[in-house]
Parts: C-alpha cells; sequence; structure tokens
C-alpha cells in the first residue's frame, strides 16, 4: 500500500520499541475507518488518552469489502489513513489486510489495545486474544457513541435511515449450508413480492454456498469462526460476534436458514421474538437433524415444514406457519426433501412478511 500516511508495520513495532525504552505506552486499535464520524473522533481520542501514542490497525480495502459487502470501502485505505493522520491524537496507521488484526499485534505489541462497544476481554476472537495475551497487552473496551456508524450514515444519505411503519424490515440471513433459502427470500425480494433488504448473511462455515452466493449478489457475507465448544456449541466469542454484527448492521429480523448451530445468550436477549427458523418436519415432531429422513424411515404418510420463532431449545419456539406434504410412494430422502424444500422456499419469504406486519402493527 503506497501512501506517505501508512507506516510499514516493522518500523512502526521499532518506534514502539524506542518508545518502550523511554517509559512510554502504545495503544493500538484496529477497524475500517471508512467516512470517519463524531463517534469514531471520541473513541479515537479516548484510546489515544490511555497512553502516549496511538496506532490505529486499519483493514484494508479487500476486508473491508469482505466485512461490509460491495461498495465499501467508500474511502480507499490510502485516503482513510490521510484522514484519521490529520486527527491530533492518531500517531501512526499501518494496514492489515487479513481479517484479524493477530499479525499487526504480535509485531507491535502495544502496552494497551482499545476495542469498542460491548466486548468482554473473554468476548474478544479468540485469535486476537491470544496475540494480545503473547504480547502482555492491557486490554481497555472503550464505549461507542449510540445511533454513529458509518452504515447508519450511508442509509440516511440514501434516505432510508428511519425506520418507519411500513418500510421493509432490514434481514439478516444465518445458514451453515446450501442456501436455498436464502436465494428464495432474495429472489422474493428481487421480485417485489418481499419487501425487506438483506442486510448481513453469516455462517458458521467459511466455504459454504451461502456465503458464496450472498457475495456474488454484493451482500456482505461474513463467516463467522464457530469456536471449539464440545457438542458443536457456539462460543462465547462467536455468539458476541454474531450479536454484535447484527447489531451493527441495524437488523430487524435474524433468519435462520440451515442454521446448524444452537444460538443462545446475547442473541437471544437481543432479538427476542425476532428471530426466526424454518424446519423440514411437522414440528414438534422430528426436532434436530435429517428430520425428512426420520419421516420417510418411521413410515408417515405425510411431512411438511414449519416456520418457528427461536427459542433457546433445539427447534423448539412458538410455531408461525406449517405446510404440509405427502409422502409418496417411492420417495427416497432425496426426493422427499427436495419436495420439502419446494414449499419451505414459497413458505418463508410469506412469513417474514406476515410476521414482520404483525410486529409493525403492534408497534
Ligand atoms: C432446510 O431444509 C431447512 O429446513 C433445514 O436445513 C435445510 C437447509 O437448506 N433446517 C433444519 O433442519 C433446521 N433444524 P438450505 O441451506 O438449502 O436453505
Amino acid at each position: 500500500m503506497e501512501s506517505s500516511f501508512i507506516s510499514d508495520t516493522d518500523t512502526v513495532a521499532a518506534w514502539r520499541d524506542a518508545l518502550d525504552r523511554e517509559g512510554r505506552r502504545v495503544v493500538l486499535t484496529n477497524g475500517c475507518f471508512d467516512l470517519l464520524h463524531v463517534g469514531h473522533v471520541r473513541y479515537l481520542q479516548e484510546a489515544r488518552a490511555l497512553g502516549d501514542a496511538l496506532v490505529v490497525a486499519l483493514n484494508g480495502d479487500a476486508s473491508v469489502r469482505e466485512l461490509k459487502g460491495e461498495g465499501r470501502p467508500v474511502n480507499t485505505a490510502a485516503d482513510r489513513a490521510e484522514i484519521l493522520r490529520a486527527l491530533a491524537c492518531v500517531d501512526r496507521v499501518v494496514v492489515f489486510d487479513e481479517k484479524r488484526a493477530t499479525r499487526v499485534i504480535d509485531a507491535i505489541r502495544p502496552h494497551l489495545y482499545a476495542k469498542g462497544g460491548d466486548y468482554t476481554p473473554e468476548s474478544l476472537n479468540p485469535e486476537e486474544r491470544a496475540a494480545l495475551d503473547r504480547a502482555g497487552s492491557e486490554i481497555r473496551i472503550l464505549s461507542l457513541v449510540p445511533g454513529q456508524s458509518t452504515s447508519a450514515t450511508l442509509r440516511r444519505m440514501a434516505g432510508d435511515g428511519d425506520k418507519s411503519p411500513g418500510t421493509g424490515p432490514r434481514l439478516a440471513i444465518l445458514g451453515s449450508g446450501h442456501g436455498s433459502n436464502f436465494e428464495a427470500i432474495a429472489d422474493a425480494i428481487d421480485r417485489g413480492t418481499l419487501d425487506a433488504t438483506i442486510a448481513v448473511v453469516l455462517s458458521d462455515v467459511a466455504d459454504s454456498r451461502v456465503l458464496s452466493l450472498a457475495r456474488s449478489r454484493g451482500l456482505p457475507a461474513l463467516h463467522i469462526e464457530p469456536g471449539s465448544e464440545r457438542g458443536g456449541r457456539l462460543g462465547d466469542a462467536a455468539l458476541k460476534e454474531i450479536a454484535d454484527r447484527l447489531k451493527s448492521a441495524s437488523v430487524d429480523l435474524v433468519i435462520l436458514a440451515g442454521f446448524m448451530r444452537i444460538l443462545r445468550g446475547p442473541v437471544l436477549e437481543a432479538f427476542a421474538g425476532r428471530i426466526l427458523n424454518i424446519h423440514p418436519s411437522l414440528l414438534p415432531l422430528y426436532p434436530g437433524l435429517g428430520a425428512w429422513r426420520r419421516a420417510l424411515a418411521s413410515g408417515d404418510t405425510e411431512t411438511g415444514c414449519t416456520v418457528h420463532l427461536v427459542d433457546s431449545g433445539i427447534d423448539s419456539g412458538a410455531m408461525l406457519a406449517q405446510e404440509r406434504v405427502p409422502i409418496l410412494p417411492g420417495d427416497t430422502a432425496e426426493t422427499l426433501h427436495a419436495r420439502i424444500q419446494e414449499r419451505e422456499h414459497e413458505l418463508y419469504p410469506r412469513v417474514i412478511a406476515a410476521h414482520w406486519a404483525g410486529l409493525m402493527k403492534q408497534g
């Protein structure tokens, strides 16, 4: 990255050592800092006040695009760095192109690391947290200025910053695999039969089809590292990251579409009554994995699909709608699942619209 406002990481590391010898403390923070707003400025001033010098590790253009979607960043890394360096509170800017700031943390070994938002040291990304532990960095969580974000600024400029009744919801789609329900929802939006916006797509599987489909539609699509808890449970850092991504994308409804993990804690609390799931059975029959296979193996003559609200159980929340599907002689697991999915693709967009209309009516 060529810019006189961007410092080389090794040079900053050497500068950090020189300051250290003088007993001075270096603060590091990282972020995209696209379209600077007053929230950024106050945050950076607060971070700088924690030590004697502030280094900003800036997400490179490719990583901003991955985090925020096509059309972002608005400003190139070179321009963002120049703007940051014009602030009295910013001493150095380095750029990193990976998703995480781990390499920069390892190189610069800050005395103090500042992070914005409602993180706790435990819910920081485990890789970054391990790098901070290696460096012996103190971790400080700074509060963000409510309502201030680049995404909100862009929405205000586009004229759809305020959510008023009658405006479609902003959706987050969470999926682990094939993504056919995601496609059905996105197609319904494109056709105009579902008034909604897909604000972000999240997946616990890095190479899932749902993420590549979302990216090919120019939507923000992010892999969330699920953690290594037993039984496929989402770790605290993953739950925190999901909750933060949903909030920063100003999401109204969370749509689980083949998401094979159980949500709990911060996500359920923040979006109570606003998380929907689709399940390929007539619940309460056959919750859990491979529901259609179990319906077939039991010799049932019909099955179906259910859209329900999500609680802390497995496919157990209040039901919103069901569609019945006959099990035909000669059906295999594949033919049956394909027929159920046809119904799912028609049912899910309809239920999303109806649920949102209900929430709007309640005010
Ligand atoms: C769908 O059939 C959905 O009902 C099921 O996973 C499939 C995902 O397909 N969900 C569950 O079993 C949840 N317990 P997709 O990725 O093509 O949308």
